[in-house]
């Protein structure tokens, strides 16, 4: 196993990547209550410099983009000196960073935030039997608020203004969460959307959320410095895309491309049509994060060419040094499940590091 290709230098956007390997983003709940991260979060993620490109944490635009426990935020002066700390801490080892901007949507809790607010969705419909974890255990996902068309544009306004916070901290560009159920990706599902304005029914509807928030960040921060997550068909949070899966993300891959973003980054569960048909209809650069595929698979996507670059989550959240225990044929620390979502020090910036390395 040498994964050859993987080692090869890579430009996206204007930066110049060493290779092809990129650090999905992962929430990790540790935030400060404010939503500000701290000097752990600087130390977590320069530890892992060595991917090509970080990209962080679902952060939130707002406060009502919050739905999760300490989940950090990037729309205040503090959230933007506390990010400063984590980018120049990944700039100084050489690494890239780009922070994820995640509004969760419907997928919140009262009892998760500071102001207790209930969650937004396209429509006023609960994810299915959903629970989630909240600062009381697990609890039922209550039915969001509708949002309503001054809300839209506000929240619109709201990505706009985390885009430019993200690159005031210092950050090397943001990467839109249009995924995993959460807001934008709520846009999209037939069991999500039933609204009846110019955000609902058509797919050009269902798709003009996802493409207004991407049109007021390129106005703001260039598009070199956005990217764009999808995960077509995952199921998470219960959203289905239903009959139109196929034409939705046939529509929207089509339209971002016209931006000429940085990069598209897919959740692929296994639906080959689907990677087959996004890769056609994109000309930039595209990052693969395969679930479920074992360690020897990491670089099938780069090697077959239907993929720029190919995403890890779990490998490098357990290994601070996954770029160099790869290159070294090296065995890999085991991760610890438990630690993934909040906590402390623990499972977050003591997983070691090779000897020889030390
Ligand atoms: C602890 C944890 C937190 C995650 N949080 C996010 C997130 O904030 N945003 C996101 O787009 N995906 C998130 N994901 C999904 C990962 O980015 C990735 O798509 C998934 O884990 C599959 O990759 P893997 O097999 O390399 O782990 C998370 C995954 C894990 C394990």
């Amino acid at each position: 196993m040498n994964f050859d290709s993987l080692w090869t230098p890579i430009k996206v956007g204007e930066m110049s990547l060493p290779h092809r390997l990129v650090m999905a983003p992962m929430t990790r709940n540790r935030a400060n209550d404010d939503g500000t991260v701290d000097s752990h979060s600087a130390l977590y993620y320069s530890q892992r410099a060595s991917m090509g490109l970080l990209i962080t944490e679902g952060t939130q635009p707002s406060l009502e983009g919050q739905g999760y426990l300490k989940s950090p935020g990037i729309y205040t002066p503090e959230h933007i000196e506390a990010w400063k700390q984590v980018t120049q801490a990944v700039h100084d080892k050489g690494g890239k960073i780009f922070i994820q901007l995640m509004h969760a949507g419907r997928m919140n809790h009262p009892d998760n935030t500071v102001d207790h607010h209930q969650g937004v969705a396209p429509s006023a419909i609960a994810p299915e039997n959903g629970h989630m974890f909240t600062a009381k255990g697990m609890q039922p996902v209550p039915v969001p608020r509708e949002l309503s068309s001054e809300d839209i544009q506000r929240t619109i306004q709201d990505f706009r203004h985390a885009a430019k916070s993200a690159i005031d901290a210092g950050a090397d560009g943001v990467e839109i969460h249009g995924a995993n159920g959460y807001l934008i990706h709520e846009f999209l599902g037939e069991n999500s959307n039933h609204r009846h304005d110019e955000y609902g029914g058509s797919i050009e509807n269902k798709v003009r959320f996802a493409l207004e928030v991407t049109q007021a960040i390129v106005d703001e921060i260039g598009a070199d410095k956005v990217g764009f997550r999808i995960s077509p068909y995952a199921g998470f949070s219960t959203i289905d895309e239903g009959t139109d899966g196929a034409n939705i993300y046939s529509f929207l891959t089509k339209k971002l491309n016209q931006f000429g973003l940085a990069y598209l980054h897919i959740l692929h569960t296994g639906n080959e049509d689907i990677l087959t048909s996004v890769r056609k209809n994109w000309d930039n650069k595209l990052i693969v994060n395969r679930m479920g595929r074992r360690l020897e698979q990491i670089d099938v996507d780069v090697k077959s060419g239907i993929a720029d670059l190919a995403s890890v989550a779990t490998w490098a959240l357990a290994n601070p040094d996954f770029v160099e225990r790869l290159q070294n044929g090296a065995p890999l620390n085991e991760p610890d499940h438990q630690s993934f979502f909040g906590g402390g020090d623990h499972g977050y910036i003591d997983y070691p590091i090779m000897e020889n390395l030390k």
